[in-house]
């Protein structure tokens, strides 16, 4: 294994610590000369580039957070000439601006060798055959994999997402070994490969490169299970880079190596922004260090994880991601993640693994709906057991009482990208 590492990798901690620093203080001058916003945020903050003398003197700097992007909306966070620029990438913006990053040349090979290093760490070889079914356009999903499959010297299937049928055909036609794709949109070819009746574990797939949202343990087993493969997590977002931030190793598939040469994390309190020590749980922040076009200061992520040690590789792992704040929703005063809610789900008997969280208020309180859809072979007594059975580890294990339905199979929609997992239906939202 270690024959195949490539330098970055390769680095002792502190060989790797000196690096890590020397990108930083280019990337604080960077921004500082170049984009007016971060000079303005530096100086109120009373920080100069020449301030950071060691990593630790980072947390002296400013946060970025995403309204920042979306202020600065469409350009003003670009470091480069607008003729540097070789790409664009943007955010859905389902509220309000959608948020644009941009791509030097040496960017998109920096991507395209990070996204390579995680397919490698996921077990995928040259010669292999990568079928990529995160959505391809303003995504960063899609070219981000393409990019990094083709720099490792894979064969790329581009399937995109969506025509869940046509991806099964293609799976069995050309063969390929890795599939990049959201866990959700996994299991939506899962049912497509049963309706067409074949085998899920028959197929030449071996390894699953999963990410964009987040997923569980019982999910990884799930999917693991019913195709025959590895299940790895891959970590990203767009105002960083894209899929490749992050990655889990094959042989320990114990959370991901950040891959701290060009992305530095830091985990802070989510509510006073101190930095928080290794193991502490908190908001992922990130600070990049090698990029040109849109580099990022401390961008606080809103994902909660802990960094922990490294393992298979020299770079520190970060803790799956248990969900965004965003996400939270809070309930009669506790705090839920739907990935709760997907543990308690998919250890339940009679369920298939597809849920949906309903949001609604009953008077002054909100409430919660878990739908879950009952597997094909499951009777009515067995489905209201699960019912029962939900409703009491989710009052056990999270603390909150709610309603659940157990649903007809095939009813509740599908994924084809990163899933909606909660409904919100109270009336001011
Ligand atoms: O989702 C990039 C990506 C594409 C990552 C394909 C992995 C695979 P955005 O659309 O900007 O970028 O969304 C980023 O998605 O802040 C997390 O909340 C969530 N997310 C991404 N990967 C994971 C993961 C892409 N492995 C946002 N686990 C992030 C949990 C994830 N959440």
């Amino acid at each position: 294994m270690s024959d195949l590492l490539d330098a970055g990798e390769r680095l002792g901690r502190e060989e790797l610590a000196a690096l890590q620093l020397e990108r930083l203080r280019a990337t604080l001058h960077h921004v500082y000369t170049r984009v007016p916003f971060y000079r303005q945020a530096f100086d109120e903050a009373g920080v100069r580039p020449e301030d950071c003398g060691s990593l630790a003197d980072l947390a002296r700097f400013p946060f970025t957070v995403k309204a920042d992007l979306r202020e600065q909306y469409p350009y003003g966070l670009f470091a480069v000439d607008r003729s540097e620029i070789r790409r664009l990438h943007a955010s859905s913006g389902t509220t309000g601006r959608p948020t644009v990053v941009g791509y030097t040349q040496r960017d998109l090979d920096t991507w395209a060798d990070v996204v390579a290093r995680s397919i490698r760490a996921a077990g995928g070889r040259p010669g292999q055959t990568v079928h990529v079914a995160y959505g391809y356009g303003l995504f960063t999903g899609g070219l981000g994999a393409h990019y990094g499959a083709e720099r490792l010297g894979c064969t790329v299937i581009p399937a995109s997402g969506g025509m869940t049928a046509r991806q099964v055909q293609l799976i069995q036609d050309l063969r390929p070994e890795i599939i990049m794709i959201t866990p959700s949109y996994m299991l939506t070819l899962l049912d497509e490969f049963e309706r067409q009746g074949v085998d899920p574990r028959s197929t030449s797939l071996r390894t699953g490169i999963f990410g964009a949202e987040p997923w569980t343990e019982a999910m990884r087993r799930e999917i693991e299970e019913r195709f025959g493969i590895d299940a790895v997590d891959i970590y990203g977002l767009s105002e960083v880079m894209g899929p490749g931030v992050a990655q889990e190793c094959v042989e320990t598939k114990d959370g991901l190596h950040v891959w701290e040469d060009h992305f530095y994390p830091e985990i802070v309190d989510p509510v006073t922004g101190e930095v928080l020590p290794d193991g502490a749980e908190g908001e992922l922040v990130f600070t990049s260090l090698t990029k040109e076009a849109m580099p990022v200061v401390r961008y606080r992520t809103r994902d909660l994880t802990r960094l922990l040690p490294g393992t298979a590789r020299v770079f520190r792992r970060m803790e799956k991601v248990t969900g965004r704040s965003d996400d939270m929703v809070i309930l009669r005063g506790v705090n839920l993640f739907p990935t709760q809610i997907e543990e308690i789900v998919l250890r339940t008997p009679a369920v298939a693994p597809h849920f949906q969280l309903r949001l609604t208020r009953e008077g002054r309180l909100d409430a919660l709906t878990i739908r879950a859809e009952a597997r094909p072979d499951a009777s009515p007594d067995q489905r209201a057991e699960a019912a029962r059975a939900i409703t009491a580890a989710v009052k056990a294990g999270i603390g909150v009482t709610v309603t659940v339905e157990v649903v007809d199979p095939e009813t509740l929609e599908r994924s084809v990208g990163k899933i909606k997992r909660i409904v919100d239906l109270r009336p001011d939202h």
